[in-house]
C-alpha cells in the first residue's frame, strides 16, 4: 500500500494514497487511526482514489502543537489536499470524530465537497456535562494511562457479543488507542469538547449524503443519526445490523456495499 509522510503546516502527516477515479477521503475516529478503514481502502481503490490520512497526532502522525481545535484538522486535510494535487471535488467520508471534522471542512471548503458520508457521528456539539467530562478526562489521561483507557474504550466502541470471547477487532482497537500519545487524546477531548453545532449548518450541505449508523451503537444512536439526515435536502440513512459505532469494521461486507451503491448511484 503506497503511504506517503507529507509535512503538512507544522505536521508530518502520514497518508496513505491509493487508486484512481474520483477521490474519496476517509477520516478517522478518536483515539484511533487510519487502520480502522483497512477493509475500505483496497476495495475503494479498484474505482476511486482514495486518500487517507492519520489526523496530527493520531497513528503515525506527528505535529509540534497538539491539535486543540477540530477546524485546526480540517485544515489540515484541505491542505493535505493540495499538497497531493487533488483539485477537483472530493467525497469525503467521516466516522465519528472524523464526521465532527467533516461538517467543518464543509464550513470552510463547501466548494470542494462533492459528497458527504456521515458514519456513526452527529452534528449537534456536546451539552455542558458532556464537555465537562471531556476536560475532566483530557486531565485524567496523564494518571489513568492508555491502556485503562483502551480496555474502557473498546468494548464501548464495538457490539460485542457477551457469549463471544474478544476478537481481533477488539484487540485491535485496544492496541491502537493504547499506543496513542496521551497529549494527542488530551487535545482530541478540548477540541470535540469545544466543537461548534452542525445542526444549522445541515439544510445547507446540498450534495448527495449517506449517513450510516450502527444498530447497536450506544455512542450515536441511529435515532439521532436518522433526523440529522432528514434535515439535509438530498441524504439518505442506512442502518448497519449487528455493528456498534465503529460500522467499517465490525461490518465491512454491508458498509462496503453502501458505501459503493451511493458512489456509483451518484456518479462519484
Ligand atoms: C469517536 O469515535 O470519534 C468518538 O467516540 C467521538 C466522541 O467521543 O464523541
Amino acid at each position: 500500500m503506497l503511504k506517503k509522510i507529507l509535512t503538512i503546516n507544522d505536521a508530518k502527516i502520514n497518508v496513505v494514497d491509493l487508486g484512481k477515479g474520483p477521490p474519496v477521503l476517509l477520516v478517522h475516529g478518536f483515539p484511533l487511526d487510519l487502520k480502522m478503514w483497512k477493509s475500505q481502502i483496497v476495495e475503494f481503490a479498484k474505482t476511486h482514489r482514495v486518500i487517507c490520512p492519520d489526523l496530527a497526532g493520531f497513528g503515525l502522525s506527528r505535529c509540534r502543537e497538539p491539535r486543540m481545535q477540530l477546524q485546526t484538522h480540517a485544515q489540515d486535510l484541505a491542505d493535505l489536499l493540495s499538497a497531493l494535487d487533488v483539485h477537483e471535488r472530493v467525497v469525503y467520508c467521516g466516522l465519528s470524530m472524523g464526521g465532527y471534522i467533516g461538517w467543518e471542512f464543509w464550513k470552510q471548503n463547501p466548494e470542494k465537497v462533492s459528497g458527504m458520508i456521515a458514519c456513526n457521528t452527529r452534528a449537534a456539539n456536546d451539552s455542558l456535562e458532556v464537555a465537562r467530562g471531556r476536560r475532566i478526562a483530557a486531565k485524567s489521561i496523564y494518571q489513568t494511562g492508555t491502556l485503562v483507557l483502551a480496555r474502557q474504550m473498546a468494548p464501548r466502541l464495538l457490539h460485542c457479543d457477551p457469549r463471544k470471547s474478544k476478537n481481533t477487532i477488539q484487540a485491535d482497537v485496544e492496541k491502537t488507542i493504547e499506543s496513542t500519545s496521551p497529549d494527542s487524546i488530551a487535545a482530541g477531548q478540548i477540541a470535540m469538547s469545544k466543537r461548534s453545532d452542525a445542526k444549522p449548518w445541515l439544510p445547507l450541505i446540498n450534495c448527495p449524503a449517506l449517513f450510516i449508523g450502527g444498530e447497536h451503537d450506544e455512542i450515536t444512536t441511529t435515532r439521532e443519526m436518522s433526523s440529522d439526515a432528514a434535515l439535509l435536502p438530498n441524504a439518505q440513512f442506512v442502518e448497519i445490523k449487528h455493528a456498534g459505532h465503529l460500522t467499517p469494521l465490525e461490518q465491512s461486507e454491508s458498509f462496503n456495499h453502501h458505501v459503493l451503491k451511493f458512489l456509483n448511484s451518484n456518479h462519484f
